[in-house]
């Protein structure tokens, strides 16, 4: 390769590590380094920046949207009206990022969730680099949707989206493309060891949110107890997300395992670094999002180390999870039927077993991060070009 690197401005809305900064930061890592230059733009010091620090990528901690990094799906319109205080602290980090983006010079600005796209909507008055919108979550039910389509028709040279179900929010609109998310395979392998005759466990994992399903988990593995009384159950995550509407989940869910006598059965582990160590140690991994499911990372980091998976039909699910070969599918907020689909797979391990097997082989072809990498430097390339 020769000539220099090109500059590249990744823009996080979150700064810890949920499934779209885990995408920022395998970016950020696996991108190639003589061809392109990543900086990272993350709102605070958290999870995300110290990961990216670790990794020698340049990581700048703006706190840019002020007080607005509070207001998620679950804030008010008070809460909005009041954020609305921050503006002119943004419009001040406005002008001040667009001065580095236009002296480093950053060619092109990649920005992952709607506030770093709405902040990179702000620094388009000012800079001439390309801008990526990466869309990690269906907008079309959310406050600012008519907000979003007026300027996604704008700002951005792309949409980019991580499955066809988000796509299809975007029909019509032209400039969308799909790259799947994929995650590091040596890093998710299966066990050497054949999980035999230890004990079942079954999780759970993402972060601790309303929409993702924790209480169908708890109703579900009260009803799988009934049955199969020697089953563990693990809920692995935290509450990572600042904005409004989280706080106090996890304790909410505490009480409501207590309540349903499953005390002793049921573990939090909180956050996990190591999410492959413990996916190692399972025997079934349920997903049971209330909501559609923009993509679902942790579905393809489970089957990548040979753990058959359960989750909810709607959104992406049905293009993750191949229905009856690497996993099942049950319906939303149905903890029966959960409950039926994991007793079926912990009743008969041959067929986990070869489920487990599909499951490896299926991600090792659809869901390698080098290619969806490799796929986002062709696009880097072409917009640059
Ligand atoms: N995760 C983690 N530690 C935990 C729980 C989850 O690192 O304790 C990671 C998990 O490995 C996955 C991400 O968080 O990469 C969750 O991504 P996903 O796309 O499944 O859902 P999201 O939370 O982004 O909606
Ligand atoms: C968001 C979505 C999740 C997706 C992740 C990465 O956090 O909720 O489904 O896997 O982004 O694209």
């Amino acid at each position: 390769m020769s000539g220099r690197a090109s500059q590249i401005l990744h823009i996080s809305t979150g700064g810890e590590l949920g499934g779209a900064e885990r995408v920022v930061l395998d970016l950020a890592r696996g991108l190639h380094r003589e061809r392109f230059q990543v900086h990272v733009l993350v709102p605070r010091h958290g999870r995300l920046a110290e990961a990216l620090r670790a990794a020698g990528i340049p990581t700048l901690v703006v706190e840019y949207w002020g007080r607005g990094h509070r207001l998620g799906r679950y804030s008010s319109w008070r809460e909005y009206a009041s954020a609305l205080l921050s503006l002119p602290h943004v419009a001040r980090t406005i002008r001040a990022l667009a001065r580095f983006v236009n002296e480093t010079p950053i060619e092109l600005i990649h920005a992952h969730g709607i506030k770093a796209q709405a902040f990179s909507a702000g620094l388009a008055l000012f800079v001439r680099a390309r801008i990526i919108w990466h869309v990690h979550d269906f907008l079309r039910h959310r406050r600012f949707w008519r907000g979003f389509q007026v300027l996604g028709r704008r700002v951005p040279d792309l949409l980019l989206v991580p499955s066809r179900a988000v796509a299809r929010e975007f029909a019509g609109w032209g400039n969308v493309l799909v790259i799947p998310n994929g995650v590091d395979l040596q890093h998710f392998s299966p066990s050497p060891l054949q999980r035999a005759d230890g004990p079942r466990r079954v999780g759970m994992l993402g972060a601790l949110a309303p929409w993702k399903g924790h209480e169908v988990f708890l109703r579900a593995a009260e009803r799988v107890s009934r049955i199969l009384p020697g089953v563990e159950f693990l809920i692995v995550g935290d509450e990572i997300y600042d904005t409004t509407g989280h706080r106090g989940f996890r304790r909410r869910l505490e009480r409501e395992a207590a309540r349903r006598g499953l005390a002793s059965r049921v573990r939090f582990t909180g956050f996990c670094a190591d999410v492959a160590a413990i996916l190692r140690e399972l025997s079934l991994v349920v997903h049971c999002s209330l909501d559609p499911e923009p993509f679902g990372r942790v579905l393809v980091e489970a089957m990548a180390c040979g753990v058959p998976v359960i989750a909810t039909r709607g959104g992406a699910t049905e293009e993750i999870v191949r229905e009856g070969e690497t996993g099942l599918l049950v319906p939303p907020g149905d903890a029966e039927r959960l409950a039926e689909a994991i007793i079926a797979l912990l009743q008969d391990p041959q067929r986990s077993a070869q489920m487990g097997r599909s499951a490896r082989a299926w991600v090792e072809g659809a869901f390698d991060v080098r290619a969806q990498i490799r796929r986002i430097e062709e696009l880097y390339d072409s917009l640059l070009s």
